[in-house]
């Protein structure tokens, strides 16, 4: 296995910014820079053993930092949205940036996707990886306290990309962390041919500003129906309430309960290449979105233009808006806690 670590560019602040690769003995080959702790790279294996790109891009640090569709990042403090960048937390009421709407976005103007992290290589056991660190000062983005959060991404020779985030806070506030990598197994084109599934039986449904209504409602009979292995286009634009409101599927599933153990919440099958995408995770919630909002307006990985469902997420998550949702599960990170949660995506092909 392998890790090798050079130059990747210069933030506007002229922060030094680096990216790493690790290679695995499969020749499966992951790339990170630690400007927003994104993953910019991932060449991974078809049937026939073809190594192709399945992740949304770009080749260079100037792209991801004028034109970045939070490809690949990390994103916090708050992944997702809270309504109206608004919240409550002991009493004293927090105002956010409104970057989506009325609505606060992925942790704001300038989240964790837009800064660099300090980084090291490391080498465990039968993995290497690159470790992060970024401190966020209390009232970043004016959320209260100040964070310290580490994320170590380890590749292994099963060919699983690990991600572990762990994070301490010095005063209560709310925390949600995930990954934004694009994925399109083909390649290239759309990802209406993949066949996905997810191991769960509800989800969260939205208003019109994709902000939870509060109701966790059973996916039966509906196109968010994945229990089964569905193919993502078969239903897609269904004049179905849900997917209007988003445009496409952009909504939060519950995983299936297991006590934080590390579940299997979601496959990705594409039937061209036999490539196949496991996602496992500790969180308790997934957003799968079909990458609705891409335009065409970027270009990235050799040439290629991302037009409108050209990738799909699966963001482990806590869910959307719970700092004002009681009854979800709660996104507090208090003095003495410390935050942990682990997602894996691993690459298999059949
Ligand atoms: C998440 C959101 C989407 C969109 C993308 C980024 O998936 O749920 O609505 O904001 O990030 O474009």
């Amino acid at each position: 296995m392998n890790i090798e670590r050079r130059h990747f560019g210069h933030t506007l602040d002229d922060e030094q910014v680096d990216l790493f690769t690790l290679t695995n003995n499969n020749g499966l080959e992951v790339q990170i820079t630690n400007y927003g702790g994104t993953v910019v790279s991932i060449l991974a294996p078809d049937r026939h053993g073809r190594f192709g790109q399945v992740t949304l891009g770009f080749d260079n640090l100037q792209d991801y930092i004028k034109k970045s569709p939070y490809f690949g990042c990390l994103v916090g403090r708050y992944a997702n949205r809270i309504a109206r960048g608004k919240f409550t937390l002991n009493g004293l009421e927090y105002t956010l940036v409104q970057n989506d709407g009325e609505n606060h976005l992925h942790g704001g103007l300038k989240g964790f996707d837009k800064v660099v992290w300090l980084a090291g290589e490391y080498a465990g056991d039968g993995e290497v990886g690159v470790s992060l660190h970024y401190r966020s000062q209390a009232g970043e983005e004016n959320y209260p306290g100040a964070l310290n959060v580490r994320v170590l991404y380890t590749l292994n020779n099963n060919n699983a990309l690990k991600i572990k985030y762990q994070a301490t806070t010095d005063q209560d506030t709310v925390l949600n962390l995930t990954n934004h990598t694009y994925f399109n197994l083909a390649g290239s084109g759309d990802i209406l041919g993949h066949e996905l599934t997810l191991n769960a039986g509800r989800f969260t449904p939205v208003n019109d500003t994709l902000i939870p209504t509060g109701e966790l409602r059973v996916v039966t009979g509906s196109p968010l129906d994945f229990t089964t292995a569905a193919v993502i286009g078969d239903r897609i634009d269904q004049d179905d309430e849900q997917l209007n409101f988003a445009g496409g599927y952009d909504h939060n599933w519950i995983v299936n309960e297991s006590d934080d153990a590390l579940v299997l919440a979601a496959t990705v099958y594409e039937p061209a290449s036999g490539r196949t995408l496991e996602t496992y995770t500790t969180q308790p919630g997934i957003q799968f979105y079909s990458g609705n909002f891409l335009d065409g307006s970027a270009a990235g990985h050799g040439g290629v233009v991302y037009h409108r469902r050209s990738g799909f997420c699966l963001e482990t998550q806590h869910f959307p808006d719970s700092p004002n949702q009681p009854h979800f599960p709660s996104t507090i990170l208090k003095p003495g806690d410390l935050y942990s949660q682990t997602t894996i995506y691993r690459f298999l092909s059949r």
